[in-house]
């Protein structure tokens, strides 16, 4: 056991072979399987060789005295919705992105408002040199906020550096760019990005330190070295833009201390990232709601109901089999409400191309969408827009049934604050100050929608 044994590890999802493969029969992927020399130090892990060395460590109950644990606010209000209500003190994140989406930019804006708000904040980056962040933060005109600012790679400086300073929370620019000098393996490979995650999220737990870790994306649009860092920190966001749009999504995928898919929303502008605090308008701002095959959809996102445009277009097919693509959704739901109009509704989409999109770079995983995107598909196909100001929700099944979703009173809500005067929806939704189409099935609304036109 003399020297480090060499094995091959897949750099999308970790998984480990003793011989170099073309795909990773784990996760499907090509050419992402490297060599990388083992874990294990020359000479072996200096492990105690037994159990009995081991500290005994106290069980407690579960009920205890729960200390609710003070958050540390950034200042930032989407920013701290995203996370679930600012920063808890010795957790670990990890943020996403494409390179240039603006996750330095924001980060940098995180720090100051941290450090603004008095909690002692380092920012370590990999990345760029120090003269650089400078410059960055003088534009943004965050150049007085006390921020611990230092440019290097090496885990041994940086953790030494940590224990020194001792910050209260510490963000690091990027996980890909460390490298820790007891392993052979090269920065940005698995078996680096993993340990030195693992080194720091102990340092947080052990020191209450917020980490922050930025995570670069790769081509195929999944976090480098992803679920291996994914497991070792409590929440993971992704920061996202839609090319050509100056918003960005701040979006948690997962999240120990808050809720999942909860948004926080962005514009880049010159002078940084501003926050979007009505993400309704911004994802209305252009639409053309007197069109056919429009629909606006009132969704929930995390813990906020949000408004977007769904959008159809439905046309005459030269193709044997027609084509069906979708944006923004998700395509086998779309396959399905097609065969729902057409066995509940008598609706032929069979020569009939189908596109959908979700309008403004929206992505939408919740079932209430499916009203919307009948809606737009219905509209499109007799080529009769939708009555104007209209919003719509609701699940439909296989049945044709259009089934109540959840918060309906929060999404009529946020149709009424954003001018809108009538609704279709699920039955059980009431409005004083809308007007309410309440539909048992999809049929139903099929009727209805043909005679508005
Ligand atoms: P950056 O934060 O460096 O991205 P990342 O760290 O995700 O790679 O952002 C880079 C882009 O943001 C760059 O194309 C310039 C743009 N930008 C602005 O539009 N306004 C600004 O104020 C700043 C600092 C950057
Ligand atoms: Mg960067």
């Amino acid at each position: 056991m003399a020297r480090p044994s060499e094995t091959y590890v897949c750099q999308s999802c970790g998984a480990v072979y003793s011989k170099w493969m073309g795909r990773c029969e784990a996760c499907g992927q090509w050419n992402t399987i490297e060599l990388e020399q083992d874990n294990a130090p020359p000479g072996g892990l200096k492990t105690s060789g037994n159990a009995k060395g081991g500290k005994a460590i106290t069980l407690d109950s579960l009920e205890g005295e729960a200390k609710a644990e003070a958050r540390y606010a950034t200042g930032n209000g989407e920013f701290d919705r995203a996370v679930g209500g600012g920063l808890v003190p010795g957790s670990a994140l990890l943020v996403g992105g494409d390179p240039g989406v603006g996750k330095s930019t924001l980060l940098l804006q995180i720090a100051a408002g941290l450090a603004r708000g008095g909690t002692r904040t380092a920012y370590i980056s990999g990345e760029e040199a120090t003269a650089q962040i400078r410059m960055r933060a003088k534009r943004l005109g965050l150049q007085k906020a006390p921020v611990g600012l230092a440019a290097g790679t090496s885990l041994r400086d940086i953790i030494t550096t940590l224990k020194k300073e001792k910050p209260q929370a510490v963000i690091i620019d990027s996980i890909q760019t460390l490298w820790s000098d007891t392993l052979p393996a090269a920065p940005g490979t698995v078996t680096q990005v993993r340990t030195c995650a693992q080194e720091l999220v102990r340092f947080a737990k052990n020191t209450n330190c917020t980490l922050i870790l930025v995570g670069h994306v790769t081509k195929e649009g999944q976090l480098a070295g992803p679920r291996v860092v994914e497991h070792l920190v409590d929440a993971v966001l992704y920061f996202e833009s839609e090319a050509g749009r100056s918003f960005r999504i701040l979006r948690a995928v997962k999240n120990r201390f808050g809720a999942a898919h909860e948004i926080g929303v962005f514009d880049m502008t010159g002078a940084g990232l501003r926050e979007v605090t009505n993400p309704s308008e911004l994802f209305l701002s252009e639409t053309d709601q007197d069109v056919s095959g429009s629909a606006v959809f009132a969704g929930i996102e995390g813990t906020r109901p949000v408004l977007c445009e769904v959008q159809a277009l439905v046309s005459p097919s030269t193709l044997g089999a027609p084509r069906r693509a979708v944006v923004g959704w998700d395509s086998a739901r779309l396959s399905q409400l097609l065969a729902v109009l057409d066995a509940r509704c008598g609706l032929d989409f069979g020569r009939h191309d189908v596109f959908l999109n979700v309008a403004g770079g929206m992505k939408i995983s919740e079932p209430a969408a499916d009203m919307a995107a009948a809606s737009a598909l219905v509209s499109s196909l007799f080529d009769a827009p939708l009555p104007p100001k209209t919003v719509t929700f609701g699940e439909v099944g296989l049945s044709g049934a259009v089934r109540p979703v959840p918060q309906m009173e929060a999404r009529a809500a946020e149709a009424q604050k954003l001018g809108f005067k009538s609704l279709l929806t699920p039955r059980g939704v009431e409005s004083r100050k809308l007007e309410v189409m309440n539909f048992d099935n999809l049929a139903e609304a099929v009727v209805w929608l043909k005679k508005a036109a």
